[in-house]
Order: structure tokens, then sequence, then C-alpha cells
């Protein structure tokens, strides 16, 4: 296999050729996708800022992510790279000397869980552990859960998005242990089902999990999650949980505690999606710090991703379509400025989402923002 040098953050990488210049790179002989940097950059950015000495990188691959997470914080002393991939793990090993980190650095030719299964014990976890296979990390959450040390970060990847945000619903349930909702605000609701997945794994394990931070980008979603040990820890964490109930007919949308059968304001059947993580989503000061160290880093991307976080959770779990509303009262479409001022003047909140590629957040009901949009739309052509 022929590999070449590839440099990412301050990391050079070995990678095959093909995995620079095809699109989807290709998944044999081994792994590489440039295009998940801001993935890296993320993790690079949030290690730093969290303090953790011990990284666990439980899917490695031709450990991209390790690797750079050893070359750029130099507050981990040890990072470990799993994979059963032995050509990639190979790859990863020459990269680290190429870098200068080969002696904060184990390699583990292994199968995640049968590793993760190894450190499961007070003394042997790590601050920090990644998963981040092909497809659906659920199979690893309770390894991971277990190989997390009190205190310390899992995070995730999920690239099965289209059952998270709802396109195949009976795996959705089975997977996560949730109901989807396919519909403009999916993506948040795949991240909550994440959330409320690792929550109720650790709470049967008296781990407490909740949230730091979680992005959606391009093709994936990504959650980061604190994890606590202790029977009280995992009784708090489940408070979190909930449902969140969308009407399609009227667009109300509500959280409960239970999954509501009817519209509260039509009384038609509403789509329940849920149980899932209803609560925060974010550490507010963690992420506010990995924010700030991702734009000393020069992570210009990822001190973006992380700062359209600040603020998030002063909003319900779901967000608004303005193209939706405008369409269901036929209306063109108003000026999402004027939109955002009405609720504002109304004595409302607003932000756009950082979860969807388009979205109102608003502490305003759906009836309020139905106002608004008239409001904005009748006002006459923007000055
Ligand atoms: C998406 S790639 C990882 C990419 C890497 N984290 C990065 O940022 O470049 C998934 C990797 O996980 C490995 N993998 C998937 N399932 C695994 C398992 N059950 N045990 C060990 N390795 C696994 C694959 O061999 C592959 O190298
Ligand atoms: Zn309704």
């Amino acid at each position: 296999m022929k590999l070449v040098r590839h440099v990412e953050g301050k990391t050079t990488l070995l990678v095959p050729q093909a995995s620079i210049t095809a699109d989807p790179p290709p998944t044999s002989p081994v792994f590489f996708n440039p295009a998940a940097s801001l993935n890296r950059d993320i993790t690079v950015a949030l290690t730093a800022a969290d303090g953790g000495e011990t990284f666990c990188d439980s899917t490695a691959g031709v450990g991209a992510r390790g690797l750079r997470v050893a070359r750029e914080d130099p507050g981990v002393a040890s990072v470990t790279l799993v994979d059963f991939n032995a050509e990639a793990l190979g790859a990863a090993r020459r990269a680290a000397a190429l870098n200068r980190v080969a002696e904060r650095c184990t390699f583990e030719p292994s199968e995640t869980n049968a590793f993760l299964a190894t450190r499961f014990g007070r003394d042997k976890r790590f601050d920090y552990v990644d998963v981040d296979p092909f497809g659906t990390p659920a199979r690893h959450i309770q390894g991971a859960l277990a190989a997390t040390s009190d205190g310390g970060v899992l995070s995730l990847t999920a690239t099965d998005t289209a059952v998270l945000c709802g396109v195949h619903e009976g795996t959705c349930k089975r997977r996560y242990g949730g109901a989807p909702l396919n519909n403009h605000f999916h993506h948040e609701t795949g991240i909550r089902l994440l959330f409320g997945a690792v929550a109720r794994l650790g709470a049967m394990v008296d781990i407490g999990a909740s949230p730091v931070a979680a992005h959606s980008t391009r093709h994936y979603l990504r959650v980061f999650v604190r994890v606590r040990a202790g029977a009280s820890r995992a009784d708090a964490a489940l408070k979190g949980m909930g449902y969140v109930t969308w009407c399609s007919r009227c667009g109300e949308t509500q959280r409960s505690a239970s999954p509501e059968a009817g519209c509260p304001s039509c009384g038609k059947r509403a789509r329940v999606a849920g149980p899932l993580w209803a609560g925060n989503v974010t550490e507010e000061e963690t992420v506010r710090s990995a924010a700030r160290k991702a734009r000393e880093m020069g992570m210009a991307g990822a001190a973006e991703t992380l700062g359209s976080l600040d603020g998030v959770d002063g909003f319900p779990p779901w967000s608004f379509s303005l193209e939706r509303v405008c369409s269901s009262l036929k209306v063109a479409s108003a000026p999402e400025d004027r939109i955002y001022r009405a609720l504002v003047d109304a004595g409302h909140r607003v932000a756009r989402t950082p979860f969807e590629k388009k979205g109102l957040k608003t502490d305003a009901g759906y009836a309020e923002v139905v106002r608004a949009v008239k409001a904005a739309a009748g006002a006459g052509p923007a000055p």
C-alpha cells in the first residue's frame, strides 16, 4: 500500500493517495477522510480546553485523531490508538515517529469493544475516549462508558444520519431506543437521541452521562458527553430525558415528560420524538474555552462551530423553519431579519439554530412565530 504525507493541523499523517483525491475516500485497505478535519479540529480544541491527560482513539484508522491530539495538545501525556485493521495502525505508528510523538503513543491492534473491556477498572480508564467507527457508534457506547474515567469525556461520531434523522424509524428505535422525527429540525433530534441513548446506557450501570457539546456537520452527527460515576449522578442525568411533540398539521411543537398523543393546539394526532435528551446540550464554560483554544490554535472553522453553540441552551429543543411557516400561510417568503425583529419587539429571544442548515430558535411558540411572519410579510418591501 502506497502512503503519502498529508498535513492536517500541525500533524503529518500517512494516508493513501486515493483518500485525498476520491470523494468519498476508499474504505480499504485503510480509511482516511480529509473532509473530517473539522471534526478532528474540534476534538483537539475540546481536549486541550478540558485538560485530560490520557486519550483513547478507539477506532483510530491511520491515527488522524489520536496523533493530532498527541502532537497538538502538549497537556496529553499518553494516547492509545486502537483499530482491528493492522495495516491502518501500521501507518499510524510510522506517522507517530514522523511527528516525534511515538513515545507518548501506544498502538493496540484489537477490536474496539474487546480492548475497551480491558480498561474497565478504576486505574485503567482514560480521561477521554473517542468512538468514530463506520456508521453507528451504538455498539461501542457501553464499552466506551466503562473505559472513561470519572469526570472524563466520551465523544461519538454517528454517520448513520438517515437513521437518526428519521428516514428509518424502526432502525432508530432499535438502535437508539427512541423515535426520530423526519422534519426541519431532524439533526437536533438526532443529536438528542444520541445523547439520550448514552444517558440511558450510562444510568443502567450507575454512570451519569450528560452533554458537553454537539455538532451536526456535513453527513455526520457528533456528541461529547461528560461521564460521572455514581447512582445519584445517573439519576440526575436521567432528569434530562423527555419527548418532543411536533404537529405536522398546525406546526405546534412541545416538550413533555411523557409521549403526548394529540396536538394540544389543533387536537389532531401529533408526531412524537423520543425518549430523547430534552435538557441542555452544552457545558457552557467548556465550550467557550474550547472555542477560545480553537481560535488560539488557528482553527477558525472549529472556533465558529463551537461559538455557534453559545446560548443554544436558552431555547427549547427544536427550531422553526421560516420557509415552512411561509408556505403554510401561503405568503411569499418574508425577510428573515424582519421576522427576527418582530419577535424581538414582541419580547422574545431569537437565534439561528446551530444544528440545521437553516432554522430559527426562539422562546416564542408557533402561534407567535406565525404572527411575526405575517407582520413581516405584510410590512411592504424591504427598505
Ligand atoms: C471512520 S474510520 C476512523 C477514522 C479516524 N477516527 C479518523 O479520524 O481518521 C473507522 C475506523 O474504525 C475501525 N473500526 C471499525 N469498527 C471497529 C471495531 N469494531 N474494532 C476495531 N476497529 C474498528 C476501522 O478499521 C476504521 O479504521
Ligand atoms: Zn396541531
